[in-house]
């Protein structure tokens, strides 16, 4: 699949809060998209939200009612990953390092040898994950940015061993879904990641130390022109999520001090307070 004229069928692996958005693009893009999930609650959830996001862009006169339709025309959902053949496929399952090398390599069995392979992922490093794979040249990051069918930006991130030519056509991918994409190396956190993560870090020990509460956090750093504070910002991402990609950062910099984990966020993850997706985190949503 060397250029994006061959691109017919995309897949997206997860239907959580990136990979629905993902879909939905894809699907709106013109590709017919099969989203898989391992829950098919999830499947059904995401569905419901990317109806309720197509109408509320109708609403806003962003979104005519063909585009809807023929979205939702080329979407399809599975719980059977062997229903998963297609020609570019991006993957957005919870950010672990052998989950995702176990999926893709299920997925590099069941495709052509011409199928890309991409990871949404926030902060594994891309020659890990591709390390499991027999083409690790086909394998190459695409990091969306939440709300997936909203943010501009896409991080391009090629492996060591990563096809150029594979990246160009993920950069193009990226721009037929409307998006801004931006070649990255490949450095745990990548550019975006590695930069803010310490806006949630450091937000948690100021909370930690007991100097300020999350109310005023937020609330000073959204009077500062950043339009959400480090706490309204995990809810959205997903506190647990954001967890796991503070966990890993810090274990791919040799446990540097400035990317600990937070005890009060690991303990948010432990009581099953992940945010909005939840219905409570920082904040109650219910
Ligand atoms: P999520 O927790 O909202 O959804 C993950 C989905 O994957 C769930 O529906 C779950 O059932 C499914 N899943 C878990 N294991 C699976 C498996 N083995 N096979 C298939 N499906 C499986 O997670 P979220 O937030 O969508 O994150 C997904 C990936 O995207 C992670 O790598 C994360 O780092 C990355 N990401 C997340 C962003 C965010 O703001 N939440 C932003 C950009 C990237």
């Amino acid at each position: 699949m060397d250029s994006i004229d061959n691109i017919k069928r995309v897949g997206v692996i997860g239907a959580g809060t990136m990979g629905q958005g993902i879909a939905q693009i894809a699907a709106m893009a013109g590709f017919k998209t099969v989203l898989f999930d391992i829950e098919k609650a999830a499947l059904e959830k995401a569905i419901k939200s990317i109806e309720k996001n197509l109408e509320k862009g109708i609403e806003k006169g962003k979104v005519t009612q063909e585009q809807k339709d023929t979205a939702l025309a080329n979407l399809s959902t599975t719980v059977d990953i062997d229903e998963v053949k297609a020609d570019f496929i991006i993957e957005a399952i919870v950010e672990d390092l052998a989950v995702k090398q176990k999926v893709f390599a299920q997925l590099e069995r069941i495709n052509s040898d011409r199928t890309i392979l991409a990871s949404n992922t926030s902060s594994i490093p891309i020659t890990q994950i591709g390390a499991g794979l027999e083409n690790p040249e086909r394998f190459v990051g695409m990091h969306f940015f939440n709300p997936a069918h909203i943010m501009k930006l896409v991080e391009v991130i090629s492996g060591a061993a990563t096809d150029q030519k594979v990246a160009q056509v993920t950069k193009v991918l990226a721009e037929k879904l409307g998006k801004v994409a931006v070649m990255a190396k490949d450095s745990p956190g990548f550019i975006v990641n590695r930069v803010a993560r310490h806006f949630y870090v450091e937000g948690l020990k100021v909370l930690e130390e007991g100097v300020a509460d999350v109310e005023t956090i937020d609330t000073l750093m959204q009077s500062l022109g950043f339009k959400m504070g480090p706490f309204q910002l995990m809810d959205l991402i997903g506190v647990d999520t954001n967890f796991s990609v503070t966990t890993s950062m810090f274990n791919s910099f040799y446990q540097d001090a400035k990317f600990r984990p937070s005890r009060i966020q690991q303990q948010k993850v432990d009581a099953g307070h992940h945010g909005r997706k939840s219905g409570k985190g920082f904040y109650n949503y219910e």
